[in-house]
């Protein structure tokens, strides 16, 4: 499988080194304008491949995404310090949209992942600007969030984190919402765990809710475990795996939110979104995602109004 990265930034060139550290793309291709911070990276990446398995690095222009099954979107304005993610909205849409008018030109059949931020406003713009099906087009949503808070309740229980099952939903920012009432490590709900202790998990997921503020306060940026929850979603399409993630997804009367996307359990398939899975939420958690939704329903509706996008 060819994979191509629009943006070799710190994301974009350490999501190239973590797949081949996985060893399971045969060729990642970093598309840049900045040309020689992109073969600086290929370079730098490509002198170890001896070791980590065989897969082709290189950079090139929009012409190399030609026969890509995954473009990966990560170029875009980062967060500065105190910034939301919605304060890139309208910093990021005209690149967005310029980015996968380039795409389109030479690839009308692979699965667009948008990293970008905001990124279920930006996976919307990816989705009206490229004209594909929706299956072919989702964000990461809120699959690093849950992958933050697994790895805190894990380390708050002492337990492994990849045997806790939780997840965020709605929006990859601040209204995202923990669905608790699900919420266990290997089907063992977390109030019969040994230090259960209900306010303290609500603390951890509110501190996993804003976490990557803290992150970008201390090293101007996240990186490795965006990189980390990035590379596992392409795992799971490049080996067609059919897991169930949190990405942002198309939604259709979902707990009665329609036309926007949004974090969500989803079955991703090496074709893109096979189909949505509906949680049975309580009260609280849909409310928390039906708020959510406004969120990102409200910052569409500001490109809308300002002729951005349709
Ligand atoms: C994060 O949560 C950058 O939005 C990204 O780390």
């Amino acid at each position: 499988m060819k994979i191509c990265i629009i943006g070799a930034g710190r994301l974009g060139s350490t999501l190239a080194y973590t797949l081949i550290l996985k060893d399971i793309v045969r060729e990642v291709v970093m598309i840049d304008s900045r040309e020689n911070l992109a073969k600086g990276e290929m370079l730098d990446i490509s002198h170890g491949t001896s070791l980590s398995g065989y897969t082709r690095v290189k950079t090139g222009d929009y012409n190399s995404v030609k026969d890509a099954g995954i473009i990966v979107i990560t170029a875009g304005i980062p967060r500065n310090p105190g910034e939301s993610r919605l304060d890139l909205n309208k910093k990021n849409v005209q690149i967005l949209k310029d980015i996968v008018k380039d795409i389109v030109k030479y690839n009308k059949n692979c699965i667009l992942f948008v990293v970008s931020n905001p990124v279920d406003i930006m996976t919307y713009v990816a989705y009206k600007t490229s004209g594909f099906e929706r299956k072919r087009v989702f964000g990461m949503g809120t699959m690093l969030d849950t992958t933050r808070l697994r790895s805190a309740i894990g380390s708050y229980f002492d337990l492994n984190p990849q045997d806790v099952d939780i997840m965020f939903l709605g929006e990859h920012g601040d209204s995202m919402t923990p669905i608790f009432s699900l919420a266990s490590i290997n089907s063992i709900p977390f109030k019969d765990i040994p230090g259960y202790n209900k306010e303290k998990l609500e603390e951890i997921a509110e501190h996993s809710r804003t976490c990557a503020a803290e992150v970008i306060s201390l090293k101007g940026g996240t990186v490795f475990a965006p990189a980390i929850a990035m590379a596992e979603i392409i795992e799971s399409m490049v080996k067609d795996k059919r897991q169930i993630m949190p990405l942002s997804v198309y939604l259709e009367d979902y707990y009665g939110i329609n036309g926007i996307y949004t974090g969500v359990p989803a079955i991703l398939s090496k074709d893109g979104i096979e189909k949505i899975i509906k949680l049975p939420l309580n009260e609280k958690e849909i409310e928390g995602l039906r708020k959510s939704a406004g969120v990102i329903q409200n910052a569409v509706n500001d490109l809308k109004e300002e002729g951005f996008i349709e």
